[in-house]
This record gives C-alpha cells, structure tokens and sequence, in this order.
C-alpha cells in the first residue's frame, strides 16, 4: 500500500541507519580491539575479510563505556531486577516486551537501558526523539518499518508535537494506524496494521508527558541519583576498560565529584586521565584527580561554573529567593529549560535550592557552602508570620 503523502522517507533511512543487527551488541573482545589498532591507516581501509567500517563501529562500541547486559549494569537496583523479571516473562511467553517509560535527570542511564533492553530481548533498536519526529508522517514511516518485537526508542518523548503523538496512541494499544483520506462528506479511514513493537519512551520532564500518553506504557520507571559507592563501581569498571591505573582515593575523588551522574563520572575520569598522562606518570591517584578536576572548575562536591553561578545569583542578586525561575534564567543569560533539567535536580536532591510556589530559594546549606552567612530574615521567611497568622 502506498503511504499518504508528506513523508520523509530520507529522515527514516537515516533513522535506520542507526539500527544495529542481532549478534552486533557483544562487546569487543581486547585482543580484537588491539589488532585492529596495530593496523595502519591503509590496512584498516582495504581490509577485505571484515569490513573495515564494521569494525571500527565495534572498536568504537568497545570504547564507549556503557554497559550493554543488565548484569553489567550498576546501580538503580529496583529498576535493573523489575526489568529483568518484565524481560524473563516476556522472552519465556515468546511475546515483545509491554511499552517502557524512564524518567530521570540527564546522564542517569535511560538511552543505556533502552540499548541494554533490545540486546536482552535480541531484538533491534530504532532510536529517535520527540523534536526530530515533526509531523505524523515521520512517526508512520518509522513505525511501518518495525518488524515484531523491535524497540522504538524515543528519547525526550514530552517534546513530540501533539498530531504526532496522536498517531502513537492507536499505535501502542492496539499496534495499527488509521489513515484518513478525503475530508467532510467524503472522507474514508483505512487501519494500516502494525508489528507489535515496544517503544522505550524517556524524559526529563514526567510532568509534560500528556495523560493519554503516559497511561498507555505499561511500565514506568524512575532513575535516581546514584550514591557515591556505585559511582566508585562505574569509575573502577570505566578504567578498568580504558586500562587507566587508578587507586582507591583516587576513584572515590572523581565518583565524590560526579554529581550523583555515571556520564559524568566517565566523562571526568577522562579528563583526570588526560591530565595524569600529560602533567603525572599516568596513574590516578587521590592528589592527581583533585587537581584534574580543580582544573577541569569542578569543586570538591561536584558543582560546577553554572551551578555555582545559578546559587550564587539567588543569593547575592535575589537576596536568597524566593526568585522565580525565568528571572534566574535573564540574569544568567541561559534558557530557563537548561536550567530545569540540567541545574536544579542535583540542586535540590542535595537540598541547596528549595523548589516553594513563589519561585527558587538558597537554603541554608547553599549558603555554608559558600562560607556565607546565613541572612536571618530568610529564616523567618519559610515560617508563617504573626502578621499571617492574625
Ligand atoms: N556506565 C555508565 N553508566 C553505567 C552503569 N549504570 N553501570 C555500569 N557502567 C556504566
């Protein structure tokens, strides 16, 4: 059947360009890795057994230090054994999994656990976001080209325009598509059956989510913060595959200063490698890592420029708060949606910034952590007055 017009079948082959074929998730195995880097330039490209650019996709796969099974996966415990029980099921039934939501901060691990689900199911995965699907007929053309059990991966799912996501409702109960042709009097609906799909749907922003779409995922999970310990664990594995040495201090020093985030922890242990190889002798101990990330202005609890900056504008600009959000976001001259996703959650799950009806506020740990007084009037301000009491 010929599809309706308006769709982009170049975005759709892009999209699958990204699918990955069963048997390709494996990780590299190190000797693998290390003969294939031995190669020079010229070996790599006219390598005729294995495809130059496959291997250089695993090579790249091998480095990326996410993990790609669930009994690889560190941390958010509740989730990681939920899952396992929802794909166990599912694989033992010979049915695809039920519809996923993840919900968390950015760099908790919701596009790694999308990843990990399609490699636990065999199955593919087909990855996209809300703001790259415009219209209808870019969700149609991707959904048609799922074959049964496939993961439809839909990072920032909150931000799909509303005639798309009116197309994914029929699409995940009932895995089909209406189409209406003509208009007014002679108007005519065709139903386009789909695969039975799973889509892994995941936000920043639960409270964006409309109701009718996040009612039709039949599991919703919440990724929180990680504790220092399992950070420790996701530093000691990433160093582990990069082959950095690195000591007890050293990794408890970039896991303390990681902001609760494993893409961060990776991201700095990267830099503190950097740093150990050009300015040490290469190994990462407590010393090296501290003046690393001094360098990188990420201080002892984490907090980097913007953060400090976005405490130290309520507090020395806006008197403590309460300041709403979009004053906050004009003073610092970033837009208000980075400062909602990317700032606050780590602000407040660390009870710096009070979240109150009338806007931001410092608490007073935020204020201790900058050696300033805490003013006594904003003491008095969270309590209920005599004058409101009256
Ligand atoms: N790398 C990034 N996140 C990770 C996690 N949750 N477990 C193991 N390695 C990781």
């Amino acid at each position: 059947m010929k599809i309706g017009a308006g769709m982009t079948w170049k975005r759709t082959e892009s999209i699958f360009l990204q699918l990955r074929g069963r048997g390709r998730l494996e990780i590299l195995h190190l000797s693998h890795k290390e003969e294939y880097m031995k190669k020079s330039e010229e070996e790599k490209r006219s390598d005729p057994d294995n495809g130059v650019e496959e291997i250089q996709q695993e090579v790249e796969d091998y480095l990326d230090l996410r993990p790609r099974k669930l009994s690889e996966y560190i941390g958010q415990k509740q989730v990681v054994e939920t899952l396992e029980i929802a794909i166990q099921a599912a694989k033992k039934r010979g049915e695809p999994l039920d519809h996923i939501l993840f919900h968390a901060p950015p760099g908790l691990g919701k596009t790694t656990l999308a990843h990990i689900i399609a490699t636990e199911m065999e199955v593919r995965i087909v990855t996209t976001s809300g703001p790259a699907i415009e219209k209808g007929g870019d969700l149609i053309s991707i959904l048609t080209h799922l074959e049964r059990g496939d993961v439809l991966f839909i990072d920032e799912v909150h931000r799909l325009p509303k005639v798309v996501e009116e197309f994914l409702y029929p699409a995940m109960e009932d895995f089909c598509i209406d189409f209406i042709f003509d208009k007014g009097a002679h108007a005519r609906s065709h139903r386009y059956r789909l695969e039975r799909f799973t889509l892994v749907g995941a936000t920043t922003r639960a409270g964006l989510l409309s109701a009718p779409l996040r009612e039709r995922f039949g599991i919703l999970r919440n990724l929180d913060f990680y504790a220092v310990e399992e950070l420790c664990q996701v530093v000691r594995r990433s160093a582990a595959l990069l082959g950095v040495p690195i000591d007890e201090k050293g990794t408890e020093e970039i896991a303390k200063r990681s902001r609760g985030t494993p893409r961060i922890s990776n991201r700095l242990l990267k830099r503190v490698r950097d740093f150990a190889e050009i300015r040490r002798e290469g190994k990462i101990d407590k010393a090296t890592a501290d003046e690393a990330l001094r360098l990188e202005g990420v201080d002892e609890i984490g907090l980097t420029g913007l953060d400090r900056r976005f405490l130290e504008t309520i507090i020395r600009y806006y008197k403590g708060g309460p300041v709403g959000l979009e004053a906050i976001a004009a003073t610092l001259q970033e837009e208000a949606d980075t400062l909602v996703d990317m700032i606050e959650p780590f602000l407040l799950k660390i009870g710096f910034v009070a979240r109150m009806q009338s806007g931001r506020k410092a608490t007073e740990l935020a204020y201790q952590h900058f050696g300033i007084p805490y003013p006594e009037s904003n003491r008095q301000l969270s309590l209920p007055t005599r004058k409101k009491q009256l």
